[in-house]
């Protein structure tokens, strides 16, 4: 990290004259000359933090044709909100969405704050998206580092520190050439050079307009950066999910409001143990529960969740207290979060 300041002057000037031409047009970007709307800028970041750029486009249309504005949203139903997100990762984050747009009403005046400091505030957005908030929407200089731009980063100044020690010195290094102005363009940039000619395995340095200004592409090597310390397997859990049938309706709950899945509708679950525990927890007694020979695996962002199919017809019984019964065929519109889903795909091949 010795490079002079006007070589680090000239990567922000090269990357931004690239950014000019090959940018990509995205919904929530605003055209040259345009003024950004935050809203769009605040919804992407969290949407995109966690989801790829493919899924977020046409569900971040959903969302602005539904709520146009952070009021709109702030005046949303829990759970109108917590169903159009399915599909679209944890739903801590939907949460958070929807406590941010109500501050932002309640505390702000309906507008978002300008400062990363002020933005730190705000429910869901941590340092990477009030930077990013701050520099996209506002135009004031921030150092954006997500995945893409620490690549980028680890790769230009050929950082062999490997991660997560490496995190301040990509951060300092990010520092270093962001430029003073257009700092939302620089970090949009850099995650456009980091999903396309910089990607995680393949690079194509020939067509990179940094490739005078890397020192991983001068050494030969620029997949080794970021280098990246032994992975830990995630935690495997297991539990039994109930599909329970009465007159073409089957039983659905809301799951606890604090937790894992919080206040969404769901299939009951048994608990979710480090072993398989049968129909421990089954919804209600006296079923002749028939066990699939099928799994259900899906993987949550701190484990992986293995789930058997334990089906039965309940005809002539009560929902339990906390269950409603649902049309089967209506239940695409019930928002099942992804792992209910495919377990109700799975009992509905039976
Ligand atoms: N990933 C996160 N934010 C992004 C943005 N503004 N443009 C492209 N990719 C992104």
């Amino acid at each position: 990290m010795d490079a002079k300041l006007s070589d680090h002057q000239s990567i922000a000037a090269a990357l931004l004259g690239w950014y000019d031409v090959h940018a990509r047009d995205l919904p929530w970007r605003s055209r040259p000359g345009e003024t950004a709307d935050p809203y769009r800028v605040w919804l992407s970041e969290i949407m995109l933090q966690q989801t790829t750029v493919a899924t977020v486009r046409p569900r971040f249309a959903d969302f602005i044709a539904r709520w146009p504005t952070v009021a709109a949203m702030a005046a949303a139903e829990d759970a109108d909100l917590m169903s159009a997100w399915a599909g679209l990762g944890y739903y801590a984050r939907a949460r958070n969405l929807l406590a941010c747009a109500r501050a932002v009403v309640r505390d702000h005046g309906g507008a978002f704050p300008h400062s990363e400091e002020v933005l730190r505030t705000l429910p869901g957005v941590g340092d990477y998206t009030a930077a990013a908030i701050a520099a996209i929407a506002f135009s004031k200089r921030a150092v954006v580092v997500d995945g893409n731009v620490e690549r980028v980063v680890a790769r230009l100044f050929a950082i062999d520190t490997p991660l997560p020690a490496a995190k301040p010195l990509i951060r300092a290094a990010a520092d270093l050439i962001t430029p003073d102005d257009r700092a939302g363009d620089f970090a949009q940039a850099m995650m456009d050079l980091g999903s396309s000619l910089c990607g995680p395995r393949a690079t194509q340095c020939l067509l990179c307009p940094l490739r005078a200004h890397c020192r991983a592409a001068a050494a030969g090597t620029p997949a080794a950066f970021p280098v990246k310390a032994g992975k830990k397997a995630k935690p495997h859990r297991h539990g039994t999910v109930f599909w329970l049938e009465r007159d073409g309706h089957v039983l659905l709950v809301r799951r606890p409001d604090k937790g894992l899945l919080g206040g969404m509708r769901a299939l009951p679950t048994g608990p979710w143990a480090d072993g398989p525990s049968g129909i421990a927890g089954a919804p209600l007694p006296g079923i002749d529960w028939q066990i699939a020979p099928d799994r259900i695996t899906h993987v949550f962002t701190h484990f992986t969740l293995e789930l058997s199919l334990a089906s039965g017809r309940a005809e002539g019984h009560e929902a339990p207290a906390d269950g409603e019964w649902w049309a089967i065929e209506a239940l695409d519109s019930a928002g099942l979060p992804t792992v209910f889903a495919k377990a109700a795909q799975v009992a509905r091949r039976k």
